[in-house]
């Protein structure tokens, strides 16, 4: 079993995250609200910005980085926060990397005093739907069409800190 670690990302890792969240975009460009191409174009200025503004989980496994989990403000409710980015390398899903970055995000949140954590999740992801809800989200029963792709929607689902 590889040494797993999951650690909170700070300026010096924005490499490394940005590494990580260009393969997620690439690997799994379906899962998002954003694309390759979009992030792709940002300059080390906006990496430095997205880490230290917001709260980036990295998961490495012995020293690589194979997955990822972001914690943001929840849009319009200074009480809750919202996970975004989750992505797993392929080969490494079902080892419970997944659940120690969400433990990541949630210990942050709970340390910024929030009272709930939110995401959305597209249609028809349902491995993701499914480890959502092992891990203890709910659907709110909120829908939208995703960000940029009318075409397609997705479901909010909540966790009570
Ligand atoms: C979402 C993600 C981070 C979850 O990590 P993971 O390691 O795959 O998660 P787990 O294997 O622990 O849990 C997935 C669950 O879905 C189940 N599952 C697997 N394939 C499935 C499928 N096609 N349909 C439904 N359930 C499925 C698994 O059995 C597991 O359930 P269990 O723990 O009750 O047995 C990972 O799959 C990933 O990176 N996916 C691509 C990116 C993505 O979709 N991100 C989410 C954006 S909202």
């Amino acid at each position: 079993m590889a040494d797993v670690q999951v650690v909170r990302a700070g300026a010096d890792d924005r490499e490394d995250a940005r590494d990580v969240r260009l393969r997620a975009l690439a690997e799994a460009p379906g899962a998002f609200a954003s694309t390759l191409e979009r992030e792709q174009g940002f300059d080390d200025d906006e990496w430095h910005r997205r880490v230290t503004t917001n709260a980036w989980f990295l998961a490495r496994a012995d020293g690589a980085t194979v997955g990822l989990a972001c914690g943001i403000p929840e849009p319009d409710d200074g009480s809750g926060r919202h996970l975004v980015g989750m992505w797993v390398e392929p080969a490494f899903r079902g080892r419970g990397l997944s659940d120690l970055l969400v433990a990541g995000v949630m210990a942050w949140a709970r340390r910024e005093r929030a009272e709930f954590l939110a995401l959305w999740v597209v249609d028809g992801n349902d491995r993701a739907l499914a480890f959502y809800e092992r891990v203890g989200f709910e659907a709110t029963g909120e829908r939208q069409p995703v960000p940029g792709r009318p075409e397609a929607e997705e479901s909010r689902m909540r966790l009570l800190l």
